[in-house]
């Protein structure tokens, strides 16, 4: 039963939330719709936070999604041990950087006193959840060998069943508790997204890309600078 609603009504409740309050909050207060940098702030610790962890969770959830989407050819991939191994041992240090990553910028804001005054309940919740999804992850990945491929046959099915709109939990259901975990606090994350700074990440700016190109000039005479 605890299964059931766990992994079969709760991914649905993240997901509901997070499309509706997300495309609320994006229509009725699009200002808000921001990740709030707070660069300005203080930067040098944000700068070895926020770019390793990036970097390394895109890479990170690249792979999960693969397994995901391209089954065979992700079981194709790792169908040799050597390849195996480099996926293994890359997954591992990426999710190590991670781990470092969110502690640094746990530490940066609980450190900060300004930073501390900018930080919401909201901006804690999100980033304990996100300590304890790499935790987790890490964990498993040190701890019960070839996640990449046992997530083939246990989360791959579990997740297609619930695209189908027919949870099978029981895919899940032999897994270890920290896994459990691992998995229930993705959509944990999931239904905190639209309360978050996390709305970021759908609002890359790709528009910027094709826009013209705009040309700054400085006008602002310093001292010392001759007349031409
Ligand atoms: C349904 C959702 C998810 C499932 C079923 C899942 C499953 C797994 C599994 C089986 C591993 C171990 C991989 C290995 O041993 O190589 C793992 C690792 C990891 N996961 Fe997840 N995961 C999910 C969502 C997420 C999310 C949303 C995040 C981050 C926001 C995340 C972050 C990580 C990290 C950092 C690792 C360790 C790096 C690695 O070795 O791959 N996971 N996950």
């Amino acid at each position: 039963m605890a299964d059931m609603i766990l992994f079969g009504v709760f991914p649905y409740v993240a997901v509901a939330l997070a499309v509706a309050v997300g495309c609320y909050r994006y229509f009725v207060d699009r200002y808000s719709w921001s990740s709030h940098s707070s660069q300005f702030l203080e930067s040098r610790t944000l700068f070895w936070g926020s770019v390793p962890w990036h970097y390394a969770i895109m890479i990170i959830l690249l792979a999960h999604f693969l397994a995901f989407l391209v089954p065979s050819g992700w079981g194709a991939l790792l169908g040799r041990p050597l390849r195996l191994y480099f996926l293994e041992v890359t997954g591992m240090a990426l999710g190590l950087s991670t781990l470092v990553a969110v502690i640094l910028l746990m530490v940066r804001r609980a450190t900060n006193e300004r930073l501390l005054t900018v930080t919401s309940v909201v901006d804690w919740l999100v980033l304990a959840s996100l300590l304890l999804q790499v935790a987790t992850g890490v964990y498993i990945a040190f701890t019960l060998r070839w996640g990449s491929v046992w997530y083939l046959h246990t989360a791959t099915p579990w997740l297609w069943s619930l695209v189908k709109l027919d949870p099978q939990v029981q895919y899940l259901a032999a897994l270890p508790l920290v896994v459990k975990l691992h998995v229930v606090n993705a959509f944990v994350l999931i239904a905190l997204f639209p309360f978050s700074r996390l709305v970021h990440i759908v609002s890359v700016p790709l528009s910027y890309l094709a826009r013209p190109y705009q040309v700054v000039v400085w006008n602002l005479r310093r001292p010392g600078m001759e007349e031409k």
